[in-house]
């Protein structure tokens, strides 16, 4: 459930007119709803609520700081990827104790940082990360809490660019490697072997995977706690999916009952790295009309937003909903929704049934919450669209426009050339 509706003919976020937000804020512009973003990280927390558990929101689905601090705010905790999300995540008053830092790529020097603010756990995904963490935190005197992120080699069926665990997948090691690796790293002693992690795929709409990928796990921590590894956390990863189109995704709750039966009385703490379910349908991007054009067969809509700042569809053919802004009946016909960048790749939509639009009015692409800004981009010498924070009936800048000047930071042109 979220807070964007219509009333009467005008569409709302929460109790403001997105008609009067995009006339005040301009276009494009992301729009989050607080109450949408409270419900769904509370409800994701309920259904884990009688498990020694954490939250970790997955920051690379939506990284404002507003919106990190409304979940640090809950208690919530973060699953990082980078050492810009570290700073990103402890600036927004994260603490360290409730920070993960998953991915194949970290530096030495972003686990420097990382070990330095005292994070909970890293995961590892290569013998040679876990040799190069090991020397890290010898360097720094720290011992450094470890878990080894398998792949449990499930498929999630999803886009295959967001399955994370197939045998294929760079991401996490077999479950055979893991247990040599967990074996090495008793000979590394600046590494505290903490527990095992595993995440599997993104945008995953049934339990079954996720159950599959479960039954894996739970067998490789009994094998590893019987040859007497302290195995006290199990990390679940992110990836339960939201419904964009008719998708029906099994609701947080089911999805926590699903894993707390297969988990049994495996016991230790859950870690749990939710990006998508709690943020997805808590935003959407709002765009302009600027004109329509037919072309052979095709209706164009062609409207402010991008690719550049909605790379969804583009990337991955995924499905946003179009909803004008200003309701109206009559006849829906097939229109492509597209942006002004200089590509054929550039819609938002394609063959969607829309009512007559007319230049001047406003569309809201919804479910657009998570993976949208945080991937938009400046192609094109586009400035980054505005972020706002919907509160009730009041409304926040989260982050601003970009301006032209920004476009330009740290770019020089050498003495040779002036
Ligand atoms: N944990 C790890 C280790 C991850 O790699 C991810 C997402 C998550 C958690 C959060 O997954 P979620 O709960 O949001 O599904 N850009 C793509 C999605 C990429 C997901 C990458 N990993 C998209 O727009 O669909």
């Amino acid at each position: 459930m979220h807070h964007f509706q219509y009333h009467g003919k005008e569409l709302y976020c929460e109790e403001v007119p997105l008609k009067k937000l995009a006339e005040e804020a301009g276009t494009p512009c992301y729009v989050y709803s607080n109450a949408t973003l409270t419900r769904h990280f509370d409800v994701f927390e309920e259904a884990f609520a009688d498990l020694p558990h954490l939250i970790c929101f997955a920051v690379k689905a939506n990284s404002n700081l507003a919106i990190l601090r409304l979940f640090a705010k809950r208690g919530g905790g973060a699953d990082i990827v980078s050492g810009g999300e570290l700073f990103r995540a402890r600036t927004a008053g994260i603490p360290a104790n409730k920070i993960v830092y998953s991915g194949i790529g970290k530096t030495a020097s972003e686990m420097k940082q990382a070990l330095q603010s005292g994070i909970l756990l890293f995961n590892v995904e290569s013998e040679e990360e876990l040799i190069t963490l090991n020397r890290v935190a010898k360097e720094l005197g720290r011992k450094a809490p470890i878990a080894i992120r398998v792949n449990p080699e499930i498929d999630p069926k999803t886009h295959p660019y967001i399955a994370t665990g197939l045998k294929k997948s760079k991401f996490g090691v077999s479950l055979p490697t893991s247990l040599l690796l967990y074996q090495k790293s008793r000979s590394l002693p600046f590494l505290e072997i903490k527990g095992v992690s595993t995440h599997i795929g993104s945008q995953i709409t049934q339990v079954g995977p996720f159950v599959e990928a479960l039954k894996k796990v739970s067998k490789l921590v009994k094998n590893l706690r019987h040859q007497g590894f302290k195995i006290d956390t199990l990390d679940l990863g992110g990836g339960l999916g939201i419904p964009y189109a008719n998708e029906k995704p099994p609701l947080p709750e089911e999805y926590g009952k699903a894993m707390k039966k297969e988990l049994g009385g495996l016991g230790g703490t859950i870690l749990l790295e939710p990006g998508r379910v709690i943020v997805g349908n808590s935003g959407v991007l709002l765009t302009k009309v600027l004109y329509r054009k037919k072309q052979g067969p095709k209706d164009f809509v062609i409207v402010d937003a991008g690719m550049n700042d909605l790379i969804r569809p583009s990337l991955y053919g995924s499905h946003h909903e179009i909803w004008p802004v200003s309701r109206k009946g009559g006849a829906k016909k097939k229109m492509d929704v597209v942006g002004p960048v200089c590509e054929s790749g550039d819609f938002l939509a394609q063959e969607r049934p829309l009512p007559a639009v007319t230049p001047g009015e406003y569309l809201s692409v919804m479910s657009a919450g998570a993976y949208g800004f945080v991937m938009s981009s400046n192609y094109n010498s586009r400035p980054r669209a505005a972020e706002v924070l919907v509160h009730g009936n009041d409304f926040f800048i989260i982050r601003q426009r970009e301006e032209y000047k920004d476009l330009l930071r740290g770019e020089h042109v050498p003495r040779f050339l002036r």
